[in-house]
């Protein structure tokens, strides 16, 4: 392996689903990251048979360890730097990040949220979409600010709802969207084409929409 790729840090707690999806991209010598550490809170974390599988480091921290997330979260962050990892991926890490935490990896930690944000921020995505009779739901990836869910975005997918979805015909639709669009904004970022002005990312070769150039916007 290249030692020019960049070293990803995959944080999970359960299926990882999209931790596949980057495990398969970097897989492909082209790509420029690879998987350097995959952190799990959930010791039997089905995403820990994958990244064992695909040969990956792997550490289990389980935050029912620790008194309070502030050590939890020191513990994740000494292992993602002995593993010289420079980019967080969070992929369907289910445990909320202190502002300490996230400041220290400001602009270093991404995440993918099954829909279009700013819209259906939290958990239960699809049943609210599908309560609010949404003709488009769609994934995010962002950078990671205090607020959940919240952060610029990086990439977007809009995927259509049909009439008959339930929640999970349509995160099962979702998903196939976040595969495609979580490689795509770390090969960006790993191209050194991401650049974050006004909270807004700009993408190199790409100038911003009208509307978000306003300073005043
Ligand atoms: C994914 O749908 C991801 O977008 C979501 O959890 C799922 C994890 O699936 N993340 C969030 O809701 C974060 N707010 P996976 O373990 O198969 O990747």
């Amino acid at each position: 392996m290249s030692q020019t790729r960049l070293r990803l840090g995959v944080l999970i707690s359960g299926r990882g689903s999209n931790l596949q999806a980057l495990i398969d991209a970097s897989a492909t010598s082209a790509f420029p990251a690879e998987i350097a550490l995959v952190v799990s809170n959930v010791a039997n974390a089905e995403g820990l048979d994958r990244a064992r599988q695909a040969g990956l480091e792997t550490t289990v921290i389980d935050h029912k360890l620790f008194l309070d997330r502030a050590p939890f979260e020191d513990a994740i962050t000494a292992a993602l730097e002995a593993a010289g990892v420079q980019l967080i991926c969070l992929a369907g890490f289910m445990r909320l990040l202190t502002p300490g935490f996230v400041t220290h990896w400001r602009d270093r930690m991404i995440n993918i949220h099954p829909s279009l944000l700013p819209a259906y921020r939290g958990l239960n995505t699809h049943e609210r979409a599908l309560a609010d009779g949404v003709r488009f739901t769609g994934c995010t990836v962002h950078y990671v600010r205090p607020d959940c869910d919240a952060g610029p975005i990086i990439a977007q997918a809009a995927v259509p709802v049909a009439p008959d979805d339930t929640p999970e015909t349509l995160a099962e639709r979702v998903l196939l969207s976040e595969h495609q669009i979580y490689p795509e904004a770390v090969r960006l970022i790993a191209e050194g084409r991401t650049r974050i002005v006004n909270e807004h990312v700009l993408i190199s070769g790409t100038s911003l929409p009208p509307s978000t150039i306003n300073p005043k916007v």
